[in-house]
């Protein structure tokens, strides 16, 4: 029988057109609105084949040549290409490619490296940490004893004085460097030196920056940290999930964290998704992607300056950038809100230098439709217009309608 009818749309749509219409309601939500969420992006049409291909029928436990169920041997196949392909793309001994997310590439690293109770030095949750980094709602703020670095309230950049004197008088068994919205890049030698120090493992949550590092656009962590966790749905395009890259004498320990510790039946087609996303992620193509997107937020990030906007250490290095709006007359949540109106989709996020939520914008998914500079300065005016209400929202509407309809996402 032919597995190609069931992935034709028009399958789905004569079996079941409510859900059929909920597929194209979001497929034209992406298309027409600007989609400005620092941690989304387009998928290419290969990777959304691979997961909608029956490798989400396969069980698979365990990892290649050793799982727990039989008629293993193709998926395998798959894993072993995407583990490879990461492995090259990050030039890094080992990859475990079967966490379910980013939190879960976390949840394992910690496991692999913590006992319950320990201490760990983190980016606090109000200066830009993840939910993973020791947040009480967690499992990890639960689990573990966090204690929190900051970033300096003027410059909004990282306080190594501070995670210096805290690593001393805390000694922590691990530090975490990563961040949800810190858009310059992360000094690594200097967490290594401090890790060693104080004799603690250094894990970096590069779930944001991970695409540039793989299309060069931003330093690589894997050289300084012991285990480096990602997402693969970001800036680097492939399907939602994660991935755990270490060294060779550390690749054990993650592994068993991840399965059976953590996790279940690995994903496959997930995992032969994110082997294609890694493919195209080693092309020329993708690198110069990488550096427009960067190039395209330092153009975003100007203009919003301009604008009025307070861009939060007065710039980027990456695809994200924070800014406070307070100048233009609103918080960060009014904002968000006005600009959704708009069809501007961007998230609130806290602030370095003030208790009012600010506004955390990022250039993967508008740079991968094609867009550039000339676009981005359209943006930064039209969302200040919103905010200052000199336009309104079906004007805005129309701008971005117009916009976006010279840069679809999915073209012919
Ligand atoms: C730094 C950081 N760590 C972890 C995660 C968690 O990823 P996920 O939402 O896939 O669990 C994110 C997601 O944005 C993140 O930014």
């Amino acid at each position: 029988m032919s597995v190609v009818p069931a992935l034709e749309a028009d399958v789905l749509r004569r079996q079941d057109p409510e859900l059929a219409d909920v597929l194209l309601g979001e497929a034209a939500r992406q298309a027409t609105e600007l989609q400005l969420v620092a941690a989304e992006n387009f998928t290419s049409p290969a990777v959304l084949a691979a997961l909608g291909s029956p490798l989400a029928n396969k069980y698979a436990e365990g990892y290649p040549g050793a799982r727990h169920h039989g008629g293993c041997e193709i998926v395998d196949v798959a894993e072993r290409l995407a583990v490879e392909r990461a492995r090259r793309l990050f030039g890094v001994e080992h990859a475990n490619v079967q966490p379910h997310s980013g939190s879960s590439a976390v949840l394992a690293a910690y496991a692999a490296l913590l006992r319950p109770g320990d201490t760990v030095l983190a980016l606090g949750l109000p200066y830009g940490g993840h939910l993973t980094h020791g947040s009480p709602a967690n499992f990890s703020g639960r689990w573990f004893d966090f204690v929190g670095y900051g970033v300096d309230a003027e410059t909004g950049l990282m306080d190594h004085d501070q995670v210096r004197t805290l690593a001393r008088s805390h000694r922590p068994k691990a530090i975490v460097c990563g961040s949800i919205s810190y858009p310059r890049h992360i000094d690594h030698a200097f967490f290594r030196e401090v890790a060693d120090e104080v004799g603690a493992y250094l894990i970096a949550d590069a779930a944001h920056p991970i695409g540039l590092v793989a299309g060069g656009a931003a330093p690589s962590p894997v050289p300084y940290a012991d285990v480096v966790c990602a997402t693969t749905h970001k800036v680097l395009r492939g399907p939602r999930g994660g991935m755990i890259l270490c060294g060779a004498e550390l690749a054990e320990r993650v592994d068993r964290a991840v399965f059976p510790f953590t996790q279940g039946g690995a994903q496959m087609h997930t995992i032969a998704a994110k082997a294609v996303a890694f493919g195209e992620a080693a092309t020329p193509a993708y690198a110069a992607y990488a550096h427009q997107v960067v190039a395209n937020a330092r153009v975003l990030a100007d203009r919003l300056a301009a604008e009025g906007l307070v861009v939060t250490t007065g710039g980027t290095d990456t695809h994200l950038i924070t800014a406070d709006p307070a100048p233009l007359g609103c918080d960060g949540r009014t904002a968000r809100g006005r600009l959704a109106a708009a069809g501007m989709v961007l998230d609130c996020c806290a602030l370095p230098h003030a208790d009012a939520r600010g506004l955390r914008l990022g250039t993967a998914a508008v740079t991968t439709q094609g867009m550039g500079g000339e676009e981005m300065e359209l943006i930064a005016v039209l969302l200040a217009k919103v905010l200052r209400g000199a336009v309104d929202a079906a004007g805005a509407r129309a701008a971005v309608r117009e916009l976006t309809g010279r840069f679809p996402p999915y073209p012919g």
